[in-house]
């Protein structure tokens, strides 16, 4: 199959998650140190995807100013990734309000797009690309979704007009939600999906996630005993088949695919979790799909930042030449 690339620079990434786009409460929050990015580019990524919170620094009433202080905080960070030649992905990240109203929160979505683009309009566009919203879902339907992201992608191309700009399907960024995603004709759109299936597996014990207490203890791939190898198989094909329909969807519509996040909580078994990600990867890798791991230094961390070292298996499973 013909190498979907978003760009020959996007192709393993890393999310710097839980740290421009954490809570103000959040219990894991990470600093987006530069050392941190140090780390990533050392380790053989090329990318970086930069979940950003812009809603919860914004004004609630027009124009939705964002706070300067966090803007800022931002721009170092973006700077700080492009500086080391890392492809840097910039998102809205958690705009939950959006998703449950998407018609009081519509204008102020777009606000946002009109301060964050110009804001970054002179950055490499080899390098810097955006993506218009994290998992649009509940209320903001697949429908209403094509209609917002046509409006904030008219808003963008104001001030960026060659820029790459990644748009996910409703419902969370689900493959099976593709067919329902509407794309504007526009030559520098790339389509994003999110995987976390066996979903059981992946977010086994999950605060977030109610009911998830239950699936402790759910292994993945895990060939332990004669007569797992059906078992294994099936798993295993389960994760191929569904990247397999998400890669065929994007080569009908020719539109490259990117799948900014996957990843296993770490409460599942870390051999579990190593397997799954690198299957996930490789099958990325070989349908042409260039990937970010959700994420790298809290819950789902490849790295552990009180150590200041790199979860082996998971980064064997992710990047195991470096560079
Ligand atoms: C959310 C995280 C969550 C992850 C896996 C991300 O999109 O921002 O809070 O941990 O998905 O569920």
């Amino acid at each position: 199959m013909a190498p979907l690339f978003s760009a020959p620079s996007a192709r393993r990434g890393m999310n710097l998650g839980n740290a421009l786009d954490a809570p103000a409460d959040a219990a894991h929050a990470l600093a987006p140190r530069e050392r941190y990015l140090d780390a990533i580019r050392d380790a053989g990524f090329d990318t970086v995807r930069l979940p950003v919170a812009w809603s919860a620094h914004a004004a609630p009433t027009a124009p939705y100013t964002v706070r300067r202080a966090f803007a800022e905080r931002v721009d170092r960070a973006v700077d700080a990734a492009l500086a080391r030649g890392l492809t840097t992905i910039v998102n809205v990240h958690h705009y939950h309000e959006l998703h449950e109203d998407p018609e009081a929160h519509a204008e102020r979505f777009l606000a946002l797009w009109r301060q964050i683009a110009p804001r970054y309009a002179d950055r490499d566009p080899a390098l810097l690309h955006f993506e218009l919203l994290n998992e649009p879902r509940a209320a903001l339907t697949p429908e209403r979704w094509n209609v917002l992201l046509a409006r904030a992608l008219a808003v963008v191309r104001e001030s960026n007009p060659d820029r790459t700009v990644l748009v996910g399907p409703a419902e969370m960024n689900d493959l099976r939600a593709l067919p329902r995603l509407e794309l504007p004709d526009d030559d520098h759109l790339t389509a994003t999906i999110h995987y976390y299936a066996p979903f059981p597996f992946t977010h086994q014990g999950a605060h977030w996630v109610e009911g998830s207490a239950p699936w402790l203890g759910t292994s993945w791939g895990a060939d332990a005993d004669r007569g797992d190898a059906d078992r294994v198989a099936a798993e295993r094909a389960a994760v191929s088949d569904d990247l397999a329909e998400a890669a065929a969807w994007a080569k009908a519509h020719g539109v490259p695919l990117f799948l900014g996040e996957f990843g296993a909580y770490e409460r599942a078994d870390l051999d579990s979790r190593a397997r799954w990600t690198a299957h996930v990867r490789r099958e990325a890798e070989r349908l042409g799909i260039g990937w970010a791991y959700w994420e790298f230094g809290t819950d789902f961390g490849a790295f552990d930042p009180a150590t200041d070292t790199w979860r082996e298996p998971l980064r064997r499973a992710l990047v195991p030449d470096g560079r």
